[in-house]
């Protein structure tokens, strides 16, 4: 039976030892309280940490053991340098901190990356020995981004999914990472990865871009011959139970309890774990500045706070602690009267049911972090809500904000603007309470836990299995060239025989090339045509002594031997360039480092030496503009490698196969070998026995993959090698 297989840092139950007692108890976290329920209904199993374990004795360790086998927990324990150099060092020094945008809370970024890395093998090891064929595999959070690669290293056909719980931060932060190609190709091992929100995924894709090259199109990255597809996928949280647990009897007496002790007095509350993503000191300076500025609300306001105490071995998070303690001491010393403080500061964890009798008996709950990946607490506190009361304040800097627009959304920077919203907040009028909360209510209910595992699984499920999406590699390829009675190579230059370089002019054949292209020539029963979108001089120029067929300009010139002339295709039109080229000479202009490269029949715009995501989003931008302003004309706009071309509708590879192979012996094997989106007229005009080579990692339609010039050259060279 195929089964989900759930793998994070942290399981959704911790081990708590005190004194000789042992008990696992309910994990904070909102990974670890929103996956619990989706767990529970699944009947896969949940592989990751239990906490520290090192002083339990043998009976103990098993008590422990068995309970988590009950919950089908697979644990992993970690060793305590594993513990302070993965967990501690790795993950909440770096990485967390840096997906938050605080690089000054980094105290180094290159430190504990080895036994983070070894850390992740451990987790990738463990998932590969519980798989069994069929199942899915579900791998969350940053604590694990090495995961996904090395499951597919060790499962090449697994199903598998990654999840990112917490913000992706903008490519120009993620660069400050000395190891951010290991983490982007850890991530892209999976089938599908999910953020909570569009420009988590949209940073995402930049750092793509950026760093490793694939753009991605629309949701779908090529990534050594995989399609990997990105997603937003906001988490919910089971709207059912929280509604429910607010209904129960308990939960209202401990309700009735609260408010009465805060008779005459509004309830203002802050749930969170003890964090400096949480906004908490700014949140408590808003509380000052609404008790300085009005009196009248002095003695009028309770500020419920709980802080979850959590990865209080690090240091960021014990000075975090003193500012908060200090904080807290210093208002309430300020407001305070021997019958009362304003701010009720709770460190420690509730169960749900108190967290429920709280978030009920709330007039106003503040969910005002500086950065959060979504904050399901405010979600939490909707549910939690059938009575439709309730104010949220909520900051723009959550996930969450993306969806709860009825919130009372502020700038969690900006004290004053908190101020004013907590202020707003306490003298809306009921009507305007209701609305809100309704909408946010439809909100959280309809997107929920289920529906968020739901969406996330059914997309991965969708997917073609990935024996289905398997090309041809290169030996196999070679072995079906080698056993050919006769060759004909029809080769693309740029992007398959040699590499980019910042100028079209800079990527001249090298000594190899020539030497190699001179073998293939030399080969017997083989011939060969170079075909490419290059002006015929400069084919002239590089091949005009090779004996093999040349091919400008997408097919537009053709020469068959050397001492043959160039003769051009009939019938096309080039009136439209003097037309066309403003437009592209306004683009070069605009951005800094493209041009413009006039043909015979084609002009294009070559983008390749500017940033690449801007130059990405300019070159999306000129193929709609050409799109729109030249629609009734006979032309391709056709995206390439960082190059947009525009020519004649009708020019293109595909012409070249009919006159490259025209009286070539029966039982030649054609073979095409091409990068881009050019070569794909070319492989659909191949004959049907023909062999079809991709050199990179894009979507096509040719039957066997390389990975771009370094493999193409290599699979020549074993040609002719004896
Ligand atoms: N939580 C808890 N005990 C507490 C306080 C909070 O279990 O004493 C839970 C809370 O119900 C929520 C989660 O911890 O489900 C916090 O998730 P959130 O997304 O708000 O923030 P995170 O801690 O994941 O950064
Ligand atoms: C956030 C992270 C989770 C983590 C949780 C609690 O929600 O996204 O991955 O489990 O915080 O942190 P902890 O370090 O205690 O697991």
């Amino acid at each position: 039976m195929s089964r989900l297989l759930l793998v994070s840092n942290r399981l959704p139950v911790t081990v708590k030892v005190e004194k000789d007692n042992v008990s696992v108890v309910r994990s904070a976290g909102g990974l670890a309280t929103g996956l619990s329920r989706p767990h529970e209904r699944s009947g896969g199993v949940w592989i990751g940490w239990p906490g520290d374990v090192s002083r339990l004795s043998d009976s103990q360790r098993a008590q422990v053991e068995s309970r988590l086998a009950d919950l089908r927990c697979v644990p992993l324990y970690l060793s305590a340098s594993e513990v302070s150099r993965y967990y501690e060092g790795y993950s909440n020094r770096v990485l967390w901190p840096l997906c938050h945008y605080m690089l000054d809370r980094i105290p180094r970024q290159d430190r504990d990356w080895e036994v983070y890395r070894k850390v992740n093998e451990r987790f990738a090891d463990l998932t590969a020995r519980q798989y069994r064929p069929g199942d899915t595999i579900w791998v969350h959070d940053y604590q694990l981004m090495l995961v996904p690669a090395m499951l597919r290293q060790r499962l090449p056909e697994a199903r598998i999914g990654y999840f990112h719980h917490i913000p992706f931060p903008s490519s120009e932060i993620f660069s400050t990472l000395p190891h951010r190609h290991d983490l982007l190709k850890g991530l892209l091992g999976a089938d599908l990865i999910g953020f909570h929100t569009v420009s988590y995924v949209r940073h995402f894709s930049g750092s793509l871009l950026r760093h490793l090259g694939p753009d991605t199109d629309i949701d779908r990255v090529i990534w050594e011959g995989r399609e990997v597809r990105v997603g937003a996928f906001p988490m919910g949280i089971d709207a059912t139970a929280f509604e429910s647990l607010a209904n129960d009897a308990v939960v209202l007496d401990e309700v009735a309890t609260l408010r009465r002790r805060a008779e005459g007095q509004r309830i203002l509350l802050g749930i969170d774990r003890l964090d400096y993503t949480k906004g908490i000191p700014r949140r408590l300076l808003a509380v000052q500045r609404v008790l300085e500025r009005e009196p009248s609300w002095r003695g009028r306001l309770r500020f419920i706070q709980v802080a979850v105490p959590s990865r209080t071995q690090v240091e960021a998070y014990a000075t975090y602690r003193e500012t908060v303690d200090e904080l807290v001491g210093r208002i309430n010393g300020t407001y305070g009267s021997v019958h009362n403080v304003p701010v009720h500061y709770l460190y420690r964890s509730f169960n749900e049911r108190q967290l429920v009798g709280l978030y009920r008996a709330a007039d106003v709950m503040l969910v005002t972090p500086v950065r959060d990946g979504m904050n399901l607490v405010a979600k939490e506190f909707c549910a939690a809500r059938p009575d439709e009361d309730g104010v949220l304040v909520l900051s723009e800097f959550a996930g969450a904000a993306a969806e709860m627009s009825s919130a009372l959304i502020v700038n969690a920077f900006d004290v004053e603007a908190v101020a004013d919203a907590i202020e707003q907040a306490l003298e809306m009028a009921e009507d305007e309470r209701r609305t809100r909360m309704r909408a946010l209510r439809a909100q959280v209910k309809e997107h929920d836990v289920h529906w968020w595992t739901g969406s996330f699984l059914d997309r991965l499920n969708g997917l073609p299995a990935a024996s289905e999406r398997k090309t041809g590699s290169a030996p196999q390829a070679l072995e079906r060239m080698k056993a050919a009675a006769r060759l004909h190579l029809l080769l693309d230059y740029d992007g398959t025989l040699v590499g980019f370089a910042p100028r079209p002019e800079l990527a001249a054949p090298d000594d190899a090339l020539r030497a190699l292209l001179a073998r293939l020539v030399a080969r017997p029963e083989t011939s060969l045509s170079i075909v490419s979108g290059r002006p015929r001089e400069t084919l002239e120029a590089w091949f005009g002594a090779l004996p093999a067929g040349l091919h400008a300009e997408h097919g537009l010139w053709s020469r068959a031997r050397p001492d043959q002339p160039w003769r051009m295709l009939e019938g096309v039109s080039f009136e439209w360039k003097e037309r066309v080229r403003p437009a592209l000479d306004a683009f070069s202009s605009r951005v800094p480092g493209s041009f413009v490269e006039e043909k015979t029949a084609s002009l294009a715009w070559h983008y390749r030496m500017v940033d690449p995501e801007f130059g990405a989003i300019q070159a999306r931008e000129l193929r709609l503009h050409l799109a729109e302003v030249f629609a009734g004309e006979s032309l391709d706009i056709l995206p390439g490698d960082r190059v947009v071309e525009v020519r004649p509708r009708g020019v293109h590879k595909g012409r070249v196969v009919g006159e490259a192979t025209q009286g070539l012996p029966p039982g030649t094997l054609v073979v095409a070998i091409g990068d881009d989106k050019t070569d794909e007229d070319l492989f659909a005009a191949m004959p049907g026995d023909g062999l079809t080579i991709h050199a990179g990692n894009k979507p096509t339609r040719a039957a066997f993959r390389v990975n771009g010039p370094a493999e193409v050259r290599k699979l020549l060279g074993e040609l002719v090698t004896p």
